[in-house]
């Protein structure tokens, strides 16, 4: 792992979850913790880049020579990542809730009275921070995605990778024991735009985080030459 793979480049990176409010007190989220997306910051500093990262409701220090900038919500995350441009990198690594509910409640719901019927949420969709970003007049010229998948792993990271207008997509298979949301391990497949996959097998989340760096950095030089 090189000091100066980075050195003079902008990484941008989500992480995290978001939180989406249902009323004051409440709200829809997911198990991510954050350690992916951390530990990708703190390999890019190392490596010697500007690193901004964008993060969600986590219990994480912040990585050293790291700025970073706290949301909540996907909206308040796309609007984050957004005024972070321009950047050479942008890392989606963050678990965005694909939707909302379609108003926050001002007040604490309350159950009917004397009712045992359920409750019906309403909920809309986000919008998607990383297809915002690559399909932007300030696209970074290197967009990478996570896809998080439980079935048909490489076969939907695939399809993410061409319908967001990615460079590489990082399969992650979230339906294996630990590996994924939450743990310290993970283990995935990178897969870039000619389709060739790569298998980091197992391993911390930080060893996975400096060995993909080095690969993006190697994407990045490559594509300056070309
Ligand atoms: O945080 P950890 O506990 O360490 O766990 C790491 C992780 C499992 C969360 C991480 O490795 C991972 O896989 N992150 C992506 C999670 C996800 O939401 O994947 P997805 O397949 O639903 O989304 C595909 C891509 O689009 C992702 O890069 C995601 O950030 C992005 N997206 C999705 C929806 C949305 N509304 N906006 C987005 O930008």
């Amino acid at each position: 792992f090189q000091r100066g793979l980075l050195s003079g480049r902008h990484v941008l990176i989500n992480a995290g979850p978001t939180r989406e409010a249902i009323d004051p007190v409440r709200y829809i989220s997911n198990h991510s913790s954050g350690k992916m997306g951390f530990a990708l910051a703190e390999a890019a500093a190392e490596a010697g880049a500007r690193v901004t990262l964008i993060a969600g409701p986590v219990n994480l220090p912040t990585p050293t020579r790291v700025q970073r900038v706290d949301v909540v919500s996907a909206q308040d995350m796309l609007e984050a990542c957004q005024a972070a441009l321009p950047a050479d990198l942008f890392i989606a690594s963050a678990a965005v809730a694909d939707y909302r509910p379609d108003t926050c409640a001002e007040q604490k719901l309350k159950k009917t009275p004397g009712s045992d019927d359920g409750m019906t949420l309403r909920l809309i969709r986000n919008p998607d921070i990383l297809a915002t970003l690559a399909t932007g007049a300030q696209r970074p010229r290197c967009c990478v995605g996570f896809a998080a998948e439980t079935q048909d792993v490489l076969g939907y990271a695939r399809d993410k990778l061409q319908r967001k207008n990615l460079d590489l997509i990082i399969a992650n298979d979230v339906s294996q024991s630990g590996i994924g949301f939450n743990s310290d391990d993970n283990a995935v497949t990178l897969i870039d735009q000619q389709l060739t996959t790569t298998t980091l097998p197992q391993a911390s989340k930080q060893k996975l985080a400096r060995d993909i760096i080095s690969r993006l950095a190697a994407l990045l030089d490559q594509q300056d030459s070309n």
